[in-house]
């Protein structure tokens, strides 16, 4: 047989092959159950259930880190102190003053060590309207998960999976999830425990 013959063949058998492995399946209309979702959300009976009603006006910025990618809110809109340059003109030195605070009283650093942590960890005085990465590169405000994801791998890889963090809306496409900092403030990350509600089994009178 001729080279491009067995060719022929070898294709026509594997295309019978792969329409019966789906057939056992039943899943003939479908190559797997992502296209069959992605089509079926469009129009499911009548009904189309994309999560983009639940999103609402949200604004938001696109992540892609490997072979996932989905959507975040934007952060700047929601900074009331940003653009940053419009007081960090000028080299930090000439804005601070010996024991003055004229600036962001309202931020305590709560973080880790001193040592290994201040401001200039993350903030960059000659270039404020970004954030900085420890090789002194500049990351977007908007994907300051990559900043945290330097020192919190394991919480970064299973944010991109969806086992750290929430879903804005539904598993349907449009998938958006909760960035870092929507839960964790950056100068004071950790999440404080609280009491679980309790029910009231022991008859003693609640206050008033
Ligand atoms: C209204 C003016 C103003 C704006 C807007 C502003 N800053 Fe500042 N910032 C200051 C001043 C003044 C200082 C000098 C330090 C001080 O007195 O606290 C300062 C200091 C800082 C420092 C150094 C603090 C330290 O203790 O070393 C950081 C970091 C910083 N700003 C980050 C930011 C970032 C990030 C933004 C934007 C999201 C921003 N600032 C927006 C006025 C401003
Ligand atoms: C671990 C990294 C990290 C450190 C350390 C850090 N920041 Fe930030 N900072 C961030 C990130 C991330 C944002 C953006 C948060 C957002 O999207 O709301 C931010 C936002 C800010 C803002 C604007 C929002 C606001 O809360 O006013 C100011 C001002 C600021 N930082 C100042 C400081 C100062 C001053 C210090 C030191 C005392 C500091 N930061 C230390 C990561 C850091
Ligand atoms: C330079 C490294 C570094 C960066 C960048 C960083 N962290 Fe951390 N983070 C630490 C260290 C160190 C601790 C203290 C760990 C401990 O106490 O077990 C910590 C503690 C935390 C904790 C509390 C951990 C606990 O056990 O409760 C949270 C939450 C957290 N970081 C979130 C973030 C987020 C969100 C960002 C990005 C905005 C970020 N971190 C950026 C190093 C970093
Ligand atoms: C929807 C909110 C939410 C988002 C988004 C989120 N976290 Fe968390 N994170 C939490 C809560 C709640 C805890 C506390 C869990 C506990 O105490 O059991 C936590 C715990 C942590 C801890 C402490 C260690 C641990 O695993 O318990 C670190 C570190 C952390 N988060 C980092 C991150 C980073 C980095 C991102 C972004 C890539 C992120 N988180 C996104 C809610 C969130």
């Amino acid at each position: 047989m001729k080279k491009a013959t067995v060719y022929i063949v070898l294709t026509a058998v594997l295309s019978m092959l792969m329409t019966i492995s789906c057939n056992q399946h039943h899943e003939a209309e479908y190559h797997s159950l992502k296209d069959k979702i992605e089509v079926e959300s469009i129009d499911f009976n009548g009904v189309s259930i994309t999560s983009e009603q639940y999103i609402g006006d949200i604004t938001t910025v696109e992540v892609k880190e490997g072979v996932h990618s989905f959507l975040i809110p934007e952060r700047k809109g929601q900074i009331t102190s940003f653009p940053c340059v419009e007081c960090h003109t000028e080299p930090l030195q000439d804005l601070q003053e010996e024991g003055k605070k004229k600036a962001h009283w309202d931020i305590q650093l709560i973080h880790a060590d001193e040592e290994i942590m201040n401001c200039a960890t993350c903030h960059n005085g000659s270039n404020m309207n970004s954030l900085q990465s420890l090789a002194k590169g500049a990351i977007d405000i908007n994907h300051s998960y990559k900043l945290c994801a330097q020192c919190h791998s394991d919480q970064f890889k299973d944010w991109q999976g969806g086992a750290h963090g929430k879903n804005i809306g539904g598993w349907t496409e449009p998938r958006v999830v909760m960035t870092c900092v929507n839960c964790h403030n950056p100068h004071q990350p950790k999440i404080q425990s609280r009491w679980p509600s309790r029910f009231n089994t022991q008859k003693v009178k609640e206050r008033e």
